[in-house]
């Protein structure tokens, strides 16, 4: 019987040994050590072991249970610390990797350009009028009537404005002087503002000429607004814009809302004044069409001119921009060409 235990204890260590997880030693634990393991037997046998043996082959067995209880309890807590540690590590989160790639879009360059110069005149004490004042599809009232644009000008022929199928007096607004009126009806002096958006002009599309571009429309209705204070502002907008003074030149012009009128050239920022492709030989390129505002716009919305008077200006944001950015071609702003907008 002797013989018996150490055989069983030597196969049970054997195949303690053998286990390779929790599962695998669960078995062999049952096998060895439950009720109806042979061990187990042997014990509920020890009543047909003659008496004077009856210690010595139960201490026996006890022994041979117990070390195997031991030997699997120690390897059940190898294996379940290996299955943890296992665990861990396949859950493991390496919160200093970088985040996966979220491709998020950004600010077009007109926009940014818009943002720019409304910035530089808010420094200057004008405020930002967005598009409440000024839709985009205007009456010809709006468009020309109201800025003393005569019936024969031909900004109103259907060469250069886009007519509306809804009545020959709905069009696209071809310039942003619609706020100017919008604005003065609306208000009362002073008015001190800027209105960015979309205008639009039947016009055949090359790299310098698009269909639909945009303007920023500028209004500076007071007592006693002059000429110098014109000049004035618009010299400072041309120095913050570009970032360092530049020599500009006001050129005498003709506009049906403005009376004196100018355009404004700065001095070409690619040759310096030289003289090169962009300016066509003359050093010079215009960015500005200004003016002080027509007594007969200031009656047709109530302001009397013997007691106001302001000034008014619009600039083409595409010109602007690519004058900054040295782009050679307007189409590019409306291509959606990720390569073109990602560089800015
Ligand atoms: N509206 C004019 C244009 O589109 C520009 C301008 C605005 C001129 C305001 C004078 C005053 O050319």
């Amino acid at each position: 019987m002797e013989q018996k235990i150490l055989e069983i204890k030597e196969t049970a260590l054997k195949e303690i040994e053998k286990t390779y997880d929790l599962k695998s030693l669960e078995e062999v634990k049952n096998k060895y050590l439950s009720r109806a393991s042979e061990l187990n037997n042997l014990k509920k046998g020890l009543k047909d072991v003659p008496p004077e043996q009856r210690p010595k082959i139960g201490a026996l067995v006890n022994q041979v249970s117990k070390e195997i209880e031991t030997l699997t309890n120690q390897k059940q807590e190898e294996f379940y610390t290996a299955e943890l540690n296992k665990k861990l590590e396949s859950e493991k989160i390496d919160i200093t990797l970088p985040s996966t790639f979220e491709p998020v879009g950004h600010v077009h360059p007109l926009t940014k350009t818009i943002n720019e110069i409304v910035e530089i005149f808010e420094l200057l004490g004008f405020s930002l009028i967005e598009n409440q004042y000024s839709p985009e599809v205007e009456t010809v009232k709006y468009n020309f009537d109201l800025l003393n644009t005569p019936k024969e000008h031909p900004a109103r022929d259907v060469q250069d404005t886009f007519y509306s199928k809804l009545g020959e007096n709905v069009v696209l607004r071809s310039q942003t002087s619609n706020a100017q009126v919008r604005q003065m009806q609306n208000s009362r002096p002073p008015i001190k503002i800027v209105s960015p958006g979309r205008v639009y002009r039947s016009e055949s599309v090359s790299a310098r000429k698009n269909n639909l571009f945009h303007q920023i429309e500028g209004l500076y209705v007071d007592k006693n607004v002059t000429f110098s204070d014109l000049k004035g502002v618009l010299n400072e907008f041309i120095r913050l814009y570009f970032g360092s003074y530049r020599p500009t030149r006001f050129r005498n012009s003709f506009f049906p809302f403005t009376e004196p009128s100018a355009e404004i050239d700065v001095q070409c920022i690619m040759c310096e004044g030289k003289g090169c492709p962009t300016c066509s030989g003359t050093g010079w390129l215009e960015i500005l069409g200004a003016g002080m505002v027509d007594p007969n716009v200031l009656k047709a919305v109530d302001i009397d001119p013997e007691v106001y008077s302001g000034f008014a200006f619009g600039m083409g944001v595409e010109r602007l921009t690519m004058l900054k950015y040295a782009i050679d071609d307007i189409r590019l702003f409306f291509n959606d060409d990720i390569r073109f907008l990602n560089q800015f």
